[in-house]
């Protein structure tokens, strides 16, 4: 099957695009391959001369901090233009052309407040990264039985893109490491809790959601809660680093400063394990990272 996307060459696309392009074929539009999704023009000439049946729209801006200062632009901000304006224009093509889209929407969706939440729970972004993100989301589910929208949390894989020459690019979890390898103290929350998820299980996810054209929303996420702070001693332990280099803060202390984010960002994923699909906890989605980092 012909796969259409933007984002391919982003931290969670490349490697969806590794994984299953032995089953696709990818097209991918970016800023690399001269795609600007913000020209509503650009895009319906890709769409239009497309023979994908799906649409995997990736492409978002994803700096949280930088969003956060555009606040005040609103429908100006480069954040909405992309992760609004840019998602209702694919919508509306797409719709035009009876192509399905897949989108992917944060765990900031959350405010955080409650201890867990499932796909039924209502949305509530604090931040202006996750308020464009869940408008986007918006527009997806009203394409009906053609959108389908994963809603993922902190993504990590194994030699994430660009590592050295684009730390953007990288994901937490290699952002740890380098500092325990450098010897640096790493200060984390111990009273937030979150689900990161393995990059791989979201290739396999998706491709079993595509297989059986599912629409609407599912939580693509992690099978185990913790804390930042735990995930630092995780990440330590894994490579045999040193723990006491990973310091606990507090939720409040950490944030105090930054964007908002949920305290309390436990996504269920019961509604995929119905599907039969397994996502793996976040100690041992690090062994397998470990493993394919050896084979290189
Ligand atoms: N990373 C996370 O922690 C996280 C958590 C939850 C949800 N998500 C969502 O998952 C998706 C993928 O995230 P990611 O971490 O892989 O993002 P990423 O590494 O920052 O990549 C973003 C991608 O968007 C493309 N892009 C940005 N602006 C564009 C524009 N105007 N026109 C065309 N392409 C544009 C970039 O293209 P170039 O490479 O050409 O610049 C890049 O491929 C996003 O929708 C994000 O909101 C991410």
């Amino acid at each position: 099957m012909n796969i259409a996307g933007t984002g391919l060459s982003g931290l969670v696309g490349s490697r969806i695009v590794d994984i299953l392009s032995k089953k696709y074929s990818f097209e991918n539009w970016s800023l690399e391959t001269g795609v600007d999704i913000t020209d509503k023009q650009s895009l319906e000439n890709c769409i239009n001369a497309s023979s994908a049946s799906w649409i995997f729209h990736f492409a978002a801006y994803t700096d949280v901090q930088g969003a956060e200062v555009q606040k005040s632009q609103g429908l100006e901000s480069i954040a909405w233009k992309v992760n609004v304006r840019a998602t209702e224009h694919i919508v509306e093509l797409c719709q035009k052309s009876g192509k399905h889209v897949l989108y992917i929407d944060t765990d900031y969706a959350f405010d955080g407040n409650k201890k867990s939440y499932s796909e039924e729970d209502t949305p509530n972004p604090q931040g202006w990264y996750a308020q464009t993100k869940t408008e986007g989301a918006k527009r997806v589910v009203a394409l009906g039985t053609k959108g389908l929208i994963i809603r993922i949390s902190n993504p990590y894989r194994a030699s994430p893109v660009g590592q050295a020459t684009q730390p953007g690019k990288t994901d937490f979890v290699h952002k740890m490491l380098a500092r325990l390898q450098g010897n640096q103290k790493i200060i984390a929350p111990s009273d937030q809790l979150f689900v990161p998820t393995f990059i791989d299980d979201i290739a396999q996810a998706i491709d079993k959601l595509v297989s059986i054209e599912a629409n609407g929303i599912y939580h693509v996420v992690g099978s185990q809660a913790v804390s930042p702070y735990e995930t630092g001693k995780i990440i330590a332990r894994t490579y045999g680093l040193d723990e006491a280099l990973v310091a606990p803060t507090t939720f409040a202390q950490y944030f105090k400063d930054r964007a908002p984010a949920p305290q309390y960002a436990v996504l269920k994923n019961d509604k995929i394990h119905r599907l039969g699909i397994s996502m793996h906890t976040f100690e041992s989605g690090m062994q397998q990272v470990k493993k394919q980092e050896l084979q290189k």
